[in-house]
């Protein structure tokens, strides 16, 4: 089709994967133990379990990823085929500091990054990388608690610091912890996990240990963003927000201030990480609660000087939600407060698919947090079927992409948002987080390999892969 719009000159197009998601050679390099290497597979419906360590008889699917490790040439020439400008990926913090706690780095992690940063570079694609993004080393959480513990502050300015020096030529755009508001949802233990380290029992109080962990993140992420600027004053270094908007399910008043406490409680951290300070009605809540947050005056000033230079975030999804008489002062629970909406529908795994929720999106956040926006994550996880014929007409993805690539484009011709760039999340299929499926596939490419980690591993071009390729071609004109 060609209804869309071009991009202005220099938008930014690529792909989005993470380390522990694809890499695999999980304990090459001189690599450390990470929470995702103690997280078996799950299925669509299924959680994933973490255990106690690595144990026998269990499958790990990120031990073995899509062996990135040691494909990534091939994979990045792919990647240049597709006219990718830009490639976002993350450092995994345990080929740099195996543990979190050492005082001197991996030499063998640092040139791993620094092959696979060169290598992007001599096919014209710049890196974009996330420091965190699901992969701490376990022993921070074993030792430590994980980000309850404000220790965890100097572990990561450590290891912060290290890649800011040594990439600092090959790297502009950062970003310091990925989807660190999928925490909102701390009744479920797998998101405390994989943003915090936390691994809480019936005698913890979750939700204020979910507070304290987010709220050292906060401050090590804008101390991060101060000491990224003093080594490199190019340096762009944002947040990264998982955005589902809330929606009232009808006009009804109550509905409404639902749905508002709804985006207030998923997005503070934004507001934090953009803006510098806590919102009023957080804080009212804390009180209210009895929390005692442990935020010194120090951390204040940390956070206000600290803001981010843009807002990375993820899309996939709108969520809705009502009212209800038994929650008279809308506390939000991310468990039980989210209803079906009927003007949408839904992927096999029940995201529900919306496209005009983006260019909401896009819209709400510039009001709010005045800051260029950058789409690091947006796609579409589907059942994909090898055909008679040997490829894959993944028609279904290309609509997804279609419908979201066009509100995006009107969100920034329109409406007038400073956007940076757009990376579809798993361009190239690779292990899913929220399940460890092989078969919640996201990629324009395809590769070889099943659940239980069988395959060839070889990549092929899905039809998306020739659409994606004429869209970037034409910077977003040519849909
Ligand atoms: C985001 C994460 O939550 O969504 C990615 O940043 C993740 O790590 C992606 O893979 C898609 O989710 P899933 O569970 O389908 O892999």
């Amino acid at each position: 089709m060609t209804d869309g719009i071009a991009m202005p000159k220099g938008f930014l197009w690529g792909g989005a994967v993470a380390a522990h998601q694809l890499e695999g050679g999980w304990q090459e390099g001189g690599k450390g133990v990470s929470i995702a290497d103690v997280m078996t597979a799950g299925a669509n419906g299924v959680a994933r379990r973490v255990t106690d360590g690595i144990k026998q008889g269990e499958i790990y699917p990120n031990h073995w990823g899509i062996d990135f490790y040691h494909r990534y040439p091939e994979d990045i020439k792919l990647f240049a085929e597709m006219g990718m400008t830009c490639f976002r990926t993350s450092i995994a913090w345990t080929r740099i500091f195996p543990n979190g706690d050492e005082t001197e780095p991996n030499e063998a992690g640092l040139k791993f990054y620094d092959d696979l940063f060169a290598e992007c570079l001599k096919n014209g694609i710049q890196p974009v990388v996330t420091l965190s993004h699901f992969e701490m080393p376990y022993h921070l959480v074993k030792a430590y608690g994980g980000w309850r513990n404000r220790k965890l502050i100097d572990f990561f300015l450590r290891f912060a610091k290290v890649c800011f020096k040594r990439y600092r030529h090959q790297v502009k755009y950062w970003m310091t912890f990925n989807e660190i508001n999928n925490q909102a949802n701390w009744r479920d233990p797998h998101p405390l996990l994989q943003n915090s380290g936390l691994q809480l029992t019936d005698a913890d109080d979750w939700e204020s240990a979910m507070y304290q962990a987010a709220h050292y993140e906060m401050v090590a992420s804008a101390l991060a963003v101060k000491l990224g600027h003093e080594i490199n004053p190019d340096f762009q270094i944002g947040a990264m927000i998982a955005m589902c908007p809330v929606y009232p399910l009808t006009a009804k008043p109550a509905d409404v201030m639902m749905a508002e406490r709804a985006m207030q409680t998923r997005y503070y951290y934004g507001d934090v990480q953009a803006l510098g300070h806590y919102p009023a009605w957080l804080l009212n809540y804390w009180q209210r609660k009895g929390f005692d947050i442990d935020i010194t005056t120090a951390d204040k000033a940390i956070l206000q000087a600290g803001t981010v230079d843009y807002v990375g975030f993820s899309y996939y999804m709108s969520f809705a939600t009502k009212a209800r008489a038994d929650n008279p002062n809308y506390v939000y629970d991310e468990q039980h407060a989210l209803v079906n909406n009927p003007y949408v529908e839904k992927s096999d795994w029940g995201w529900q698919i919306d496209p005009i929720g983006l260019r909401y999106s896009m819209n709400w956040m510039t009001d709010r947090w005045h800051k260029p926006l950058f789409i690091v994550e947006n796609g579409f996880g589907a059942h994909d079927k090898v055909t008679a014929d040997g490829h894959i007409h993944d028609d279904y993805r290309i609509k997804y992409f279609h419908d979201h690539i066009l509100q995006m484009e009107k969100a920034v011709a329109l409406d007038g948002v400073d956007l940076i760039g757009y990376t579809p999340w798993g361009h190239i299929d690779l292990i899913s987080a929220s399940t460890g499926e092989m078969a919640k596939r996201y990629g324009f490419i395809y590769v070889d390999q099943d659940d239980q980690g069988h395959g060839t591993l070889a990549r092929s071009r899905k039809d998306s892969f020739y659409w994606f390729k004429q869209v970037i071609a034409s910077n977003g004109a040519d849909l």
